[in-house]
């Protein structure tokens, strides 16, 4: 069963219009939402299998070492996993496994705006987990936890107890507001007895940062590029994809790892579909994404604000990554 909207059909428009905005603002921007082609996803999985780039092993063993506490912490017979944008569900196969070795009825609702994605995760797991029953959702978060919430109501059979998870970090490619803001929505539509399993990438050494995102292979840069090859394949543009240059850095004073792509000459653009031509001087940049790094101290004040309690805090031996298990602060539901 597959629950889906026509969200994909408008993309490209919106594509458009995000574009001719960012490319007219300044600085430049881009939203990194439009990394995610059928190409960018396929970096984004190489990104992750670099050396260099600690988030997603360490997370992994961060998950492995923790599942069977979460099961104790959870304390019940069934449950069901939803999973904010789950890309391939790799990560999210270290929690399923021991939980259905645990428990008889284990139910998993994969939101994730990339329709393709998200039926071909759904063909794996079914494959390898033929008790696992799973609901996919193509949509963006906060509407798909909505649409789990009413499909919940009439359907039978599906365990109560709901364990909410946000892998990879991708909290931190939300600036500190807008993070506040998803917590608060989130906090807004999960229920008083809902767990939520949220990934975060903790403040360390500048090098380690820089290195993770400036891989030897030069697979994030490809990455990063990609968006400009989308432009000129999706709306029509004029990029010379040589003529432009990765670049990432850590922002000390924004705790972030800044991603741009910086122009090597004086140069204009034309992208036919907006009817525009964009000027970029020698060394100008499109900012293309942020990814926040979060110390102990902002992570647990950014989910108090939020309404929201620390059940346990998983890291690993260095603290480089956090993985907090939460729930709604009863009180702060009410309003
Ligand atoms: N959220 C992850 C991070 O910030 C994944 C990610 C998003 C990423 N955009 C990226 C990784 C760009 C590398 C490059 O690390």
């Amino acid at each position: 069963m597959l629950i889906y909207n026509n969200e994909n059909f408008i993309i490209n428009n919106e594509f458009a219009k995000n574009v001719e905005k960012g490319l007219a603002d300044k600085p430049k921007h881009i939203s990194p939402k439009f990394f995610y082609d059928k190409i960018g996803s396929k970096l984004f999985e190489g990104i992750c299998d670099q050396p260099e780039y600690y988030l997603n092993r360490i997370e992994a063993q961060i998950l492995n070492k923790s599942a069977s506490q979460i099961i104790n912490i959870l304390e019940e017979k069934a449950i069901s996993v939803i999973e904010l944008g789950n890309g391939n569900s790799q990560k999210t196969r270290i929690l399923l496994r021991p939980f259905l070795a645990n428990w008889k009825n284990v139910s998993y609702f994969p939101i994730d705006v990339s329709l393709k994605m998200l039926k071909n995760s759904i063909r794996d797991l079914s494959r390898e987990y033929p008790n696992l029953r799973i609901f996919g959702v193509c949509s963006d978060y906060i509407k798909g936890l909505i649409k789990i919430n009413e499909f919940m109501k009439f359907k039978r059979n599906i365990p109560n107890k709901r364990l909410i998870i946000f892998l990879g970090s991708s909290i931190g490619n939300f600036d500190p507001k807008e993070a506040n803001a998803f917590l608060h929505s989130l906090s807004k539509y999960i229920r008083n007895d809902d767990a939520l399993l949220i990934g975060f990438d903790l403040e360390k050494d500048k090098s380690i940062l820089e290195k993770a995102y400036n891989d030897k292979k030069g697979i994030t840069s490809q990455f990063n590029l990609n968006v400009l090859s989308r432009i000129n394949k999706e709306l029509d543009g004029g990029f010379e994809l040589s003529s432009f240059e990765h670049k990432s850095f850590y922002n000390l004073r924004e705790h972030r790892i800044e991603m741009h792509l910086e122009s090597k000459l004086d140069q204009k653009v034309r992208i036919g579909a907006i009817g525009k031509e964009f000027h970029f001087k020698e060394g100008e940049t499109i900012h293309t994404e942020n990814s926040y790094k979060y110390s102990k101290n902002r992570l647990y004040g950014l989910v108090k604000n939020a309404g929201l309690q620390v059940m346990a805090n998983f890291t690993d031996p260095k603290n480089q990554y956090s993985l907090i298990l939460l729930k709604k602060i009863p009180y702060a539901s009410k309003s």
